[in-house]
């Protein structure tokens, strides 16, 4: 069964090792330690049969919000994770007071970029090159959903 709550500071060694999963310039347990401590930022972990299967950081200042990281392990995908995920950083950012949310996917990310738009999120920007890979640049699509409808 799935199951989502909000991370702590002290799952940061889980949330990397999810991180390395899905992402090749992963983030350390450390810098995901102190994200978590930072002033507006808050983070939910998906737990399957209690084994790590996701997570998503958020941060939010004043009525805006950010999508920081979500991912969800690979044997774990297509599932719902990331779907509840985002529902959950979604509710929390608007509990929060956010009128708005932000967002970054790579332009080679279709799956990522299905998952935003399925929950209301829209192009509103793009970043040339903002993404470097083995293969060459890629450009960031930056999205927005309101919350407040
Ligand atoms: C993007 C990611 C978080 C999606 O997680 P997930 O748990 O598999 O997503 P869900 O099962 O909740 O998918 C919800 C919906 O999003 C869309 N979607 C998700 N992955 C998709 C894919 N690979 N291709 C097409 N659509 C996809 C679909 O509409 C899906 O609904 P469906 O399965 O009923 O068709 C996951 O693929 C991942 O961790 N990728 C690597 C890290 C990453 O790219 N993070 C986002 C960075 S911006």
């Amino acid at each position: 069964m799935i199951a989502v709550r909000p991370a702590r500071p002290d799952d940061a060694e889980r949330l990397s090792n999810l991180h390395i999963e899905g992402f090749d310039d992963a983030w350390s347990a450390v810098a995901i330690a102190d994200l978590l401590r930072s002033t507006g930022v808050f983070g939910f972990i998906a737990e399957l049969d209690s084994k790590p299967a996701g997570f998503i950081l958020c941060r939010q200042a004043a009525d805006e919000a950010e999508v920081l990281t979500i991912v969800t392990a690979p044997a774990f995908r297509r599932r719902g994770i990331g779907d509840d995920l985002l529902h959950h950083g979604l509710a929390a950012a608007l509990a929060g007071g956010a009128t708005s949310v932000f967002l970054e996917v790579a332009e080679d990310n279709p799956g990522a970029e299905a998952l935003y738009r399925a929950q209301g999120f829209g192009a509103v920007g793009r970043r040339p090159g903002y993404y470097l890979r083995a293969s060459g640049a890629v450009a960031a699509l930056i999205m927005r959903r309101d919350l407040n409808r």
